[in-house]
């Protein structure tokens, strides 16, 4: 069971992880239930490989396994501390640690397509952890386990996205696990350089989410009950200062939001929400990526059961 990419969740899977996640946070607050939780998968190991810089994620995972009992085998820059430097595919990668006999791979790589290129010759189940400006599903994950912490529900929601929405991998995984629920509307902002792919709204329009495109911020902010606001994802551009004007908010852009909306980032933020905004209540990305320990903790759980 590989998890490669947000469209192979179904809501019941979805509300189990979640669930899952709600009872891990739970006895984590104990030492005793740490313990416990502890014993869920002593023996284990998780080998994470990491082609592209991390913080939240990595490091968020190697927590979770170890939480759960999991021994941790990482390399962290594999772009040059593997033979990735020397010219080796990726499936010669990762025909070498499946045949380790690690019980889960956690791996990120800077090309779309490379981590499931990578689990189609492993028999042990691979994580994306982000794949280029491909897929995120973990990060859709714990993004939509925040949206349901702050409104109860995940169906029903005005969702603004701004930002880079061309490259953003975590744009199209987001908004793969919103169309899965009825009735959400997302309204995508970004300049015309930097729009939503097309294939996005492909699978948008055939699960019947509606959605529109605009670069009127203020507008959009004032009617949502989620922002999910994005980074230049400049390691893509060949030329970002071209393209990096506006989009930047602050404590009065963020005005205009409803008192029950709260604005979330996957991070790393660079400038585009100003630290003073992290004081306002609504500002929700830190608590965000806080949940994304026990959604991980939930999803490690999950593929080595079903796996
Ligand atoms: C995101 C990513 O790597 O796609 N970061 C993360 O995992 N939280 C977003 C980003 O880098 O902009």
């Amino acid at each position: 069971m590989h998890i490669l990419t947000a469209e192979q969740f179904n809501t019941s899977q979805i509300e189990k992880i979640f669930r899952r996640a709600d009872y891990l946070r739970g006895q984590s607050a104990t030492l005793a239930g740490r313990k416990k939780v502890y014993k869920l998968h002593e023996g284990r190991q998780l080998c994470s490989i990491f082609f592209q810089p991390s913080t939240r994620t990595r490091l968020s995972f190697e927590i979770a396994a170890t939480k759960l009992g999991m021994g941790v085998i990482s390399t962290e820059n594999a772009r040059e501390h593997s033979s990735s430097a020397k010219g080796e595919t990726i499936e010669d990668t990762a025909k070498i640690l499946d045949g380790y006999d690690v019980d889960l791979i956690v791996m990120r790589h800077y090309e779309a397509g490379a981590v499931a290129r990578a689990a189609a010759v492993c028999k042990t189940p691979v994580i994306n952890a982000g794949d280029g400006t491909g897929e995120h599903p973990t990060q859709a994950l714990l993004d939509a386990y925040a949206i349901k912490q702050a409104h109860g529900r995940l169906t029903k929601l005005n969702v603004v996205i701004g930002g880079d929405l061309s490259h953003g991998r975590t744009v199209r995984s987001l908004s793969w696990l919103l169309s899965k629920y009825p009735k959400n509307h997302i309204v995508f902002v970004s300049i015309p350089e930097l729009r939503v792919g097309s294939d996005v709204k492909k699978f948008l329009k055939a699960s019947g989410t509606t959605f529109e495109e605009t670069s009127d911020v203020k507008a959009a902010l004032a009617g949502a009950d989620v922002v999910y606001w994005t980074r230049l994802q400049a390691e893509y551009l060949k030329d970002p200062k071209a393209v990096s004007k506006g989009f930047s908010l602050n404590e009065k852009s963020i005005d205009v939001m409803k008192k029950t909306a709260i604005l979330m980032h996957p991070l790393p933020r660079v400038d585009e929400i100003a630290p003073a905004v992290d004081a306002d209540p609504r500002a929700a990305y830190f608590r965000q990526a806080a949940g994304g320990l026990y959604v991980r903790m939930a999803l490690i759980d999950t593929v080595i059961q079903n796996g």
